[in-house]
């Protein structure tokens, strides 16, 4: 795997109020990654040492199985790794329990998945809802859920459930919903960006 990098950081529109912190927003350090199949253990990350700071864009290359959804996954919290350090905006996400994990992606993290993972019973406008509801931000979800769904060209399509849009609009409801909660890190998957036969990609955007 390869990450490129933005030279610079991205647009002003990117910079969050707490620009005084000068940590770098995701620091990784020797994270390693063993799945444990059956009665043997496949080691997918080894010694991986990531840094991305606010406002830059990175976008990470890999062959087909060489443990881009697996970085993605250990840098937004979902899972936890074998060994090594996981560090967002300052929290020690390595070290946290499952518990404090889901607090934070649903506080800190906007994930567009590879399969953009909406939930089938609720409408596009609920689904982009939701990441405020949880985030305790009930009262702007509607204004908000509607806004994004307008800036990603869906504004007549909310109350459309997902298996009523095409590829194309369900990816663009995955986008809205991850933008909702105003993440400090977003994190897409694969299919959400360029790819290439022999190459696919995840990239994280950070803000
Ligand atoms: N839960 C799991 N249990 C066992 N092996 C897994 C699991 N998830 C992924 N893998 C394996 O880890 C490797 C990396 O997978 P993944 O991170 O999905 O690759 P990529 O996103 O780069 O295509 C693959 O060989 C895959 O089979
Ligand atoms: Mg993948």
């Amino acid at each position: 795997m390869s990450p490129f990098r933005t030279s610079t950081p991205m647009s002003d529109a990117f910079q969050t109020d707490d620009d005084t912190e000068t940590a770098p927003l995701v620091r990784v350090r020797d994270l390693r990654k063993i799945y444990a199949e059956g009665d043997r253990d496949h080691l997918v990350l080894d010694e991986l040492d990531l840094t991305v700071e606010r406002g830059e864009l990175v976008v990470i290359l890999g062959r087909s199985g060489s443990g881009k959804s697996t970085l993605l996954n250990l840098v937004g919290g979902i899972d936890r790794p074998t060994d090594g350090e996981v560090v967002i905006g300052g929290e020690h996400l390595s070290e946290e329990s499952e518990t404090e994990r889901t607090l934070f992606r649903r506080r800190r993290i906007g994930f567009i998945f590879q399969a953009f993972n909406l939930i089938p019973t609720l409408t596009a406008a609920e689904n982009v809802r939701l990441p405020l509801e949880l985030a305790g931000r009930a009262s702007e979800a509607e204004r908000r859920a509607a806004e994004l769904l307008e800036a990603v060209g869906l504004g007549g399509r909310g109350d459309s459930f997902p298996d009523r849009l095409s590829g194309g609009e369900q990816q663009r409801v995955a986008v809205a919903r991850a933008l909702a909660h105003d993440p400090l890190l977003i994190l897409a998957d694969a299919s959400t960006c360029w790819s290439a036969p022999t190459a696919s990609c995840g990239c994280t955007a950070a803000r």
